[in-house]
């Protein structure tokens, strides 16, 4: 794992969008791997500005989202659906047609989830995947668990998870309790990933992640095993790595 010490958020944000950047202008078709949560809020306001300001094109780029609340609508205020186009696509020259993001009002969970497997497989796989850190050691909704899930799935959230993304709802008891999450096949078919974390409330998740076992209790572990994984993050989340 490369580590790219950052000395505060602005800093994460301006490196990892750089590397975006870059990465759609050497290959306009990238497929990119993209996040949501508070972390790479300031890296889509970066590319959004070298967008308007550099003429950075994404009309031939395609996107995969890791994951959506279960029984959300696009049109929900929290769903991801929503997030994406909020603080990305609606600034930006993607085509809508060209992102993906798992369908939270699926009927049909299993073939959702095997039907996202297959498209991000059909693009063959992501160029560059953005991932933020949970405090408990989680990426996109792969909680801890007894084993990796490999596949995309649903996931019942536990409870550290929900209180976390309380913020985002006007009350704890309206965060929905599953998500269909990529699994980490699919996540780690990416050529590059790109792991943001900042602040003290993700520096445990970070030291296991780097110096811990692989072990599913700490699902963001299972980075170690990716020959191309780049860590961007300020001091207070590296304090122990
Ligand atoms: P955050 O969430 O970016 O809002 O801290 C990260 C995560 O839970 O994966």
């Amino acid at each position: 794992m490369q580590i790219r010490y950052s000395v505060d958020y602005a800093d994460i944000s301006r490196k990892a969008a750089l590397i975006i950047a870059a990465q759609v202008q050497i290959k306009p078709h990238s497929v990119l791997g993209l996040a949501t949560g508070s972390t790479p809020i300031g890296t889509y306001k970066e590319l959004i500005r070298f967008h308007h300001e550099e003429d950075l094109d994404f009309s031939k780029v395609k996107s995969v989202n890791l994951d959506e609340y279960y029984g959300l609508g696009p049109d929900h205020e929290q769903s991801y659906h929503y997030f994406m186009r909020q603080n990305f696509f609606d600034h930006i020259n993607i085509h809508l047609e060209n992102t993906h993001v798992p369908d939270g009002l699926t009927a049909d969970v299993s073939k959702t989830c095997a039907e996202y497997d297959a498209m991000v497989a059909s693009l063959g796989g992501t160029d560059i995947q953005l991932l933020g850190i949970g405090d408990n050691g989680h990426i996109a909704f792969n909680e801890p668990h007894s084993f990796f899930f490999a596949n995309t799935h649903l996931v019942d959230l536990n409870e550290e998870t929900i209180k976390a993304n309380a913020r985002f709802f006007a009350s704890e008891n309206e965060v929905p309790r599953q998500a269909i999450t990529m699994g980490m096949r699919s996540i780690l078919s990416a050529k590059l990933i790109l792991l943001l974390a900042s602040g003290p409330k993700k520096a445990a998740a970070i030291g296991q992640m780097i110096h811990g076992p692989v072990d599913p209790q700490l699902p963001a572990s299972i980075l170690q095993l990716h020959p191309n994984v780049m860590v961007i993050a300020d001091r207070e989340a590296l304090a122990l790595a």
